[in-house]
Parts: structure tokens; sequence; C-alpha cells
């Protein structure tokens, strides 16, 4: 057997069911804002699409990927992100993958140097796969954390330069889960400007970039960053995007990788050889889901719906604000975030997630003790009545 498996840790809802094994929970319906999975309609165009190119099931597809989801996507990508017209060649730029949680492991694999004794640096807390991406790829995680006097961003300024210069590969989450923090666009450019001169890749995981609150101001990401800087080749520097949370799509299992062509190239060896080509059919479906803008919108105004209503009930009794984007509040617990986490269920039947599960403690410091994660993802009744639990809950003490 493969030893590096060892250093994986338990997943966060193994130790989430682990603490709430044998509590009974009152005869109340259960709510759970404990998984962080779309549950908003998909939309239904885009299960035509796939319905009308069953037939396709017939081909083998290639890992590259249709030019038309390639050219979609690079398109897309210019639309969103303000980058200049034609600088994303469909062709060497943009590569489809099945969700950005295997492309975010396998990205990993590709970039990483097992000679080299490499740090894969990341916002702590953060989403699991980077660290046993990591692990796996035989590097050493790096934890920078997120806490609320840097605006649940790490504080990048405060990285030794010894730490950049092991730095194979650093992972950016922005919006982020848990925390919701956009990282700004300055930060942005001077982290390419660090890439540079430390030689190391940003992988800028945003599939929670669609999920924002001002209409009139979408988030940048690292490709504004790249367009800003007049840095038409992308160089050390790749987004993840995906259509679960956009599109509520997590069943489609669609996303792409964009930026540098050269990184993209071993990418795309990789990929062939682990063998995950994206079904003909989900790139048909992928298309008609990229090009359309009005179901992104009408799903941005239920997460806001859900976020007025859940804030108005929840800010009076806990520490919590809204955040850049995502569908995440992350709010301070009164008590430690097991034991919140544990009452709540016993006492409300209402599921979260401990803080401290999603971090890792560096030192004596975890950022995310004494936090809870809450997924918005339910109707907004359910959140709602979820929001009056825990308000009283709280209120009660
Ligand atoms: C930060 C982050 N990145 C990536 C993913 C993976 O999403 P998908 O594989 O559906 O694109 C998730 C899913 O919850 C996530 O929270």
């Amino acid at each position: 057997m493969n030893d590096a498996l060892n250093l994986l840790q338990p997943y966060p809802f193994e130790k989430l069911r682990a603490l709430l094994a044998g509590v009974q929970p009152p005869a109340k319906k259960a709510i759970a804002l404990s998984i962080g999975e779309p549950k908003h309609r998909s939309p239904s165009f885009v299960a035509e699409a796939l319905s009308a190119s069953l037939e396709q099931l017939s081909v083998y597809p290639t890992t590259l990927g249709l030019p038309a989801l390639r050219e979609a996507v690079a398109q897309w990508c210019e639309r969103r992100f303000r980058v200049p017209a034609g600088w994303l060649d469909p062709a060497r730029h943009v590569l489809p993958v099945n969700g950005t949680r295997e492309a975010l492991f396998a990205f990993t694999q590709t970039v990483v140097n097992r000679e080299s004794n490499g740090l894969v640096v990341s916002p702590n807390p953060f989403y699991q796969i980077y660290e046993g991406a990591a692990l796996l790829a035989g590097a050493t995680p790096h934890y920078l954390p997120c806490l609320p006097e840097n605006g649940f961003n790490p504080d990048f300024d405060a990285v030794p330069s010894e730490v950049w210069q092991r730095c194979e590969l650093l992972f950016l989450c922005s919006p982020g889960n848990p925390t919701g923090a956009l990282v700004p666009l300055e930060t942005l450019k001077k982290l390419i400007a660090l890439a540079d001169e430390h030689d190391f890749v940003i992988a800028a995981d945003e599939c929670y970039s669609e999920l924002y609150f001002d209409e009139q101001n979408p988030p940048p990401g690292l490709l504004t960053a790249c367009a800003e800087l007049g840095r038409s080749d992308f160089r050390r520097c790749v987004v993840f995007h995906s259509l679960s949370k956009r599109s509520n799509l997590p069943g489609l299992r669609s996303g792409f990788v964009a930026g540098d062509a050269e990184i993209l190239k071993s990418f795309l060896l990789y990929r062939t050889y682990h063998g995950c080509a994206m079904p003909v059919p989900t790139q048909l479906a992928s298309i008609a889901a990229w090009n359309d803008e009005v179901h992104v919108r009408a799903n941005r105004v239920l997460y806001r719906e859900k976020f007025d209503a859940v804030l108005g009930l929840l800010q009076p009794v806990l520490d919590v604000q809204r955040p850049d984007g995502s569908f995440y509040l992350w709010p301070r617990t009164p008590v430690d975030d097991q034991s919140f986490t544990r009452e709540l269920f016993a006492r409300e039947h209402v599921t979260v997630v401990p803080g401290s599960y999603l971090s890792r403690s560096v030192g004596d410091l975890n950022p995310g003790a004494n936090r809870v994660r809450m997924a918005l993802v339910a109707p907004l009744a359910e959140c709602v009545e979820a929001a009056e639990r825990i308000r009283d809950f709280v209120r009660a003490g």
C-alpha cells in the first residue's frame, strides 16, 4: 500500500459523524447546514441538452475536450473576468475537468516535484482536497491562517521568504470555503509578482466566484489580475471553475481549468494517463450552461434572500458577517465549536460543521476554533427556521 495514505486525515464529515454519534436529537425536523451541496433546482435546458446528446455515449471522449466547449469557456472567461478578447486561446489555455475537486487533486500531482522537498501553501481553514493532494504528491502542506483581523484572508505579507522559496504551489480559494472572503485584486497582483520572484504556481480555486451579492460588482479573479497586469501568457497562473455552484449542477461533474499554456500542457499529459476525460454529452450540456447567465442571476437572487433573512436573525445574537461571496456563514461561537455543534444538534436538530474540523492547528493557533460553518443551501423557509432555532439556542445559553 501507498504509505502516504496514512497521512490523510479523516474527512470533516467523518469527524462530525463521530461527534454526533449517540446524541439523541429532539423530534423536530432535521435541518442540515453542514453539507456544502447546492440544493437549488438545476436549469432544465442543461438537462435537455444532456438528454438530446445521449447517443454520443457511443464515443470515447478526448481528454482535451471538444473545441466548442473550450471556445465557450474562453469566451465566458473573457466576458466575466475582463480578459481582452483573443488572449485565451481555447486550444492551449483551457481544459475541461470533471468538477474542480478531481482537478485540484490531479493538478497538484502534475505540478509538485517529488524530489524537491517543496511546500504546497494554502489558506487555513481550507478545502480538504488541497491538503490530501499535497500529501499524496509528496509535498509538505504549509498553512496560512485566515483571521478576522485580515478580513479572513491569509496575511501574505507576513509569510517569510524562505517559505516562498520552498513553495511549489500556492492554493487560493476566492471566495473562500468556509470564510466567504475574496482575495482582493491588488493582493492577487502582489502574489503574481511573488510567484515570478520565487518560481511557484498559483492555483486559484474560484468555484464560488458566481455566488456574490452586488450584481454591479462581480468579484475579480486571478485572470482579471493577469489582464490588468498585461500578462497575456497567464504565466504561473491557473484558475479552477465549476458548474456545481454557479449552475446548481454538482451531479454533472463539470468544470474547467484555464491559464498558463505550458502548465496546462503538462496537466493534459497527466490527465491522459489518469483517464479523466469528460463524456461528450456532459460537454455539450456544459456549453449550454456556460453560455447562459439568466439562471445564474436567478440563483444569486435566491442566495441573497437567504443571507438577508438569516443574517437579520443571527446578527443580534452571534458575531457573524455577510461574506464577500459563497453560500457560507462563518460565525464565532460563544463556546468551543465542537460543544456548540453537538449541543445545537442535541437541542435543535440543526447540523453545522465545527470550524476546527476544516482547519489545522499550527503552534497553538487553530483559526477554525470557536467558529462553525453554516451552508445556506436549503430552501429559504428551512434556512429561516434553522436560523430561528440557532437564535433561540444561543439566547438560551
Ligand atoms: C472550495 C471548493 N473547491 C472545490 C470544490 C469542488 O467542487 P466541484 O468538484 O463540484 O467543482 C468544492 C466543493 O464543495 C469547494 O468547496
